[in-house]
Formats: C-alpha cells, sequence, structure tokens
C-alpha cells in the first residue's frame, strides 16, 4: 500500500527536505499535495516533478501566475489560506506533514488531527499556542503526532526505553546559535547578517533568528509539554555546541537514553514518515571517531532572557504561550525588515506578556483573539523603540 503525502509549505528548508527524503524512499511514498505561500516558480517546479493532484498557494496574489506556470497539468490549484486547511483534509491522504512557518499552519493542523490524520509536525507554533487544543484533538479522533523538530524525534525515540511515568526528566540539547558565548552587552550591536548565520543549522529565517535569541528553545520547551505530557519543571535545557546529541531522557533508575546523529533534518523528517520501521536513507552516517568530543554547558539564563520567559510563560499557560508567540513572530518580521534591533525582540515580547491578562485558551477563539491582541500591540511596541 502507498502512503499519500500532505506537504504543507514544500517550499521551505524542511519542505525541500521533505522532498529529498520522499525521492530516496521509493515508489510507496506518493506525494498527493503541496503547498506554498508565494515562492511561486518553485511551487510549480515542484508540481511539475511530483504530479500531485492538488496544491494549494496561499497568499491569493500569486495564484493567476501558477496557473500560467502549470495550467496545462491536471492538477487542482487552490487559492488562499483555506487551501492549506483542504489538503489537510483529504480523504485519501495518511501523512501531513506541516512545515509552514508560523501560526498560519494552526487550522490546517487541527483539521489534519480532527481528521485523525498522521501528522509529522515540524510546524512547532500551533503545539505552542494550542498544544492542550491540539492533544485533545488528536485523542478524540486516533490522530497520532510523529514531531519533526529533531529534538523532540530524539525524545520521541529515547521515551520507547521506558514508561511516560518512569520518566524524570527530558534534557532538551540546544547548539546555543551564533551567541553563545555572548554576554547581554555584545547583543546590543548584533546585526541581522550576523543573526542569520547559525554555526550547525541551516533553516529558514524566522527559525535562524529564533535560534539566535533562543526563542526557539523556549518554544520547544512548551512543545515538549504538550508532546509527552511532561510537567514543566521536568524539562531542562542543555547547551550542546555540536549538535550530535539531539535530546535525552533520564528515567528514574538513572538512564539516561540519547538519540545521535549528524545535524541534518532529514533523519526525522524521514524517521516521522516511515515510523515504526526504520529504514536506510540519505542522512549521511555519524562517525563518532570524526567527532571526536562532545561538549556541554549550562544554558546562559542572563544573556538569554528568552529561555526563563519559556519557563514562565509555560508554567503560566492559558494564552501566555499564544502572546508568546505571536509578540515573537510580529517583532521578528520587524527585525528582518530592519525596523528594530535584534535586542528589542525579547525587550518587546517581555513587555507585550507583562501588558497581557492571561485567560484561559480553551478553544480556538480564546487563541485567535489573543494571537490578534499581539500582534497588534507589538506593531505599537515596535514604533517606539
Ligand atoms: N528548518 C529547520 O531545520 C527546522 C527545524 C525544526 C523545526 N522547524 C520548524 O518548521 C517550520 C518550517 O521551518 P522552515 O525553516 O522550513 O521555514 P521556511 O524555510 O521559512 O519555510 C516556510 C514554509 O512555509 C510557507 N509559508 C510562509 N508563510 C506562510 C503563510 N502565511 N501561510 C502558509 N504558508 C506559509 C513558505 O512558503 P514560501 O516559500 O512561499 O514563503 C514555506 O513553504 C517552522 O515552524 C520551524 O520552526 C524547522
Amino acid at each position: 500500500m502507498t502512503k499519500q503525502i500532505a506537504i504543507l509549505g514544500s517550499t521551505g528548508s524542511i519542505g525541500r527536505n521533505a522532498l529529498r527524503v520522499i525521492d530516496s524512499l521509493g515508489p510507496q511514498y506518493e506525494v498527493a499535495a503541496l503547498s506554498a505561500h508565494s515562492s511561486v516558480e518553485l511551487l510549480a517546479e515542484q508540481a511539475r516533478r511530483y504530479r500531485p493532484e492538488f496544491v494549494a498557494i496561499t497568499n491569493p496574489d500569486y495564484a493567476e501566475r501558477l496557473h500560467e506556470l502549470i495550467g496545462d497539468l491536471d492538477i487542482e490549484i487552490l487559492a488562499g489560506p483555506d487551501g492549506l486547511i483542504k489538503i489537510a483534509e483529504l480523504p485519501h491522504v495518511d501523512i501531513v506533514l506541516t512545515a509552514v512557518v508560523g501560526a498560519a499552519g494552526l487550522h490546517a493542523v487541527l483539521a489534519a488531527a480532527k481528521k485523525g490524520k498522521r501528522l509529522a509536525i515540524a510546524n512547532k507554533e500551533p503545539l505552542v499556542i494550542a498544544g492542550e487544543l491540539l492533544r485533545k484533538t488528536t485523542e478524540d479522533s486516533g490522530s497520532v503526532i510523529l514531531p519533526v523538530d529533531s529534538e523532540h524525534s530524539a525524545v520521541f525515540q529515547a521515551m520507547q526505553s521506558g514508561g511516560r511515568e518512569q520518566v524524570n526528566k527530558i534534557i532538551l540539547t540546544a547548539s546555543g546559535g551564533p551567541f553563545r558565548q555572548a554576554d547581554p552587552e555584545d547583543l546590543r550591536n548584533v546585526t541581522l547578517e550576523q543573526a542569520l548565520a547559525h554555526p550547525v543549522w541551516d533553516m529558514g529565517p524566522k527559525i535562524t533568528i529564533d535560534s539566535a535569541t533562543m526563542m526557539n528553545k523556549a518554544f520547544e520547551i512548551i512543545e515538549a509539554r504538550w508532546l509527552f505530557d511532561i510537567p514543566v519543571e521536568k524539562i531542562e535545557v542543555l547547551i550542546h555546541p555540536e549538535s550530535i546529541i539531539h535530546s535525552i531522557v533520564e528515567f528514574v533508575d538513572g538512564s539516561m537514553i540519547a538519540q545521535l546523529g549528524e545535524p541534518d533534518m532529514c533523519l526525522p523528517i524521514q524517521y516521522a514518515l516511515t515510523y515504526p520501521e526504520r529504514v536506510a536513507g540519505i542522512a549521511k552516517a555519524l562517525r563518532l571517531e570524526d567527532i571526536g568530543t562532545l561538549t556541554f554547558e549550562k544554558s546562559n539564563l542572563q544573556t538569554f532572557r528568552a529561555l526563563s520567559l519559556g519557563y514562565e510563560v509555560a508554567q503560566t499557560g492559558g494564552t501566555a504561550p499564544v502572546v508568546f508567540n505571536a509578540a515573537n513572530e510580529t517583532a521578528v518580521e520587524e527585525f528582518l525588515a530592519g525596523r528594530i534591533k535584534f535586542v528589542n525582540i525579547v525587550e518587546i515580547i517581555e513587555n507585550c506578556l507583562n501588558r497581557h491578562n492571561v485567560k484561559p485558551a480553551v478553544c480556538l477563539e480564546d487563541v485567535l483573539e489573543a494571537d490578534a491582541w499581539a500582534r497588534r500591540e507589538v506593531t505599537e511596541l515596535a514604533y517606539s523603540v
């Protein structure tokens, strides 16, 4: 039986790697649907090569161009954000790989979960802002979430060595990003170019900036809390600059089970597609003798305020993570557009959290309301820095 895969965000860093993985897996894995926001030329190229039944272009301004490029093919073109939901719900799709960036993936992730799909989830923001809702939806529908984030894939794999109640702690490893050894003053003069130069991982611009501020790790704490149903106080962050150990689970008997591999997203993507099978793939094999030394450091909470905010927000829950994420997305856009400085990103997020009146986030409306509030607030705050 072939597996039909819908890739949400096929033109991004994860999406392109997912297509490489699918190429290597052979004919049992077929591309049923693809999506992009505005990379219309690349989406057309992918559509011509993989011949999915559907392609979605979420920015409708590019729909006409997409029709010009692939109108001769027997492919249905969906325009606008609802196209993502439609491809996430397709009855014959087995696996929905969510690789769009930001909260934009939320509706589609929930839609796929409601339909009981296997969710290979790279898009961490929906878990951060609607983790409880997503958990409940998957429990009701029988949908299975396979994490693609390398740290959570590692935890998922290590968790298979014991029961959840036997877990002492989850240790999320972090490369530390480009400013690992910086002190708070150094961060004042960081340029966009420096912030985009990640020492280990080659990723999209938003997550690269999130790694530089360590917001990414803060999100991963919240993501782990929901994915593994583990209290926040059992989740630790450990700096591991080589990014070879992708994360560790410590069990009550003192055993630590870690997953190791080259820093290459193809491995967790492939595992999420083939689970519970393991098959030979394109990820380069790790040679520990070539690595030599693995090093570890405590995380620097003084320089990276984002990390302590992440713990606070994860503990607070309710709409706090929604505001945390929306404020970050907006502040990162402002930074990428050159309108604010690097240090302003986390300052603005903290300011926004301080102004927010936390409420329970029980339904989608609660999440959307807090998200919209934070985006408005940050736009105002960004003008005043
Ligand atoms: N890259 C990694 O190694 C990595 C690792 C772990 C987790 N993740 C997570 O995976 C997700 C994707 O990361 P990435 O690095 O692949 O990002 P990316 O390279 O920026 O790609 C993002 C994808 O989302 C699409 N997109 C952008 N804005 C959209 C919108 N408003 N609505 C719908 N689609 C939109 C983009 O389309 P266009 O090309 O048309 O803009 C592209 O296909 C993020 O949540 C990230 O945190 C990434």
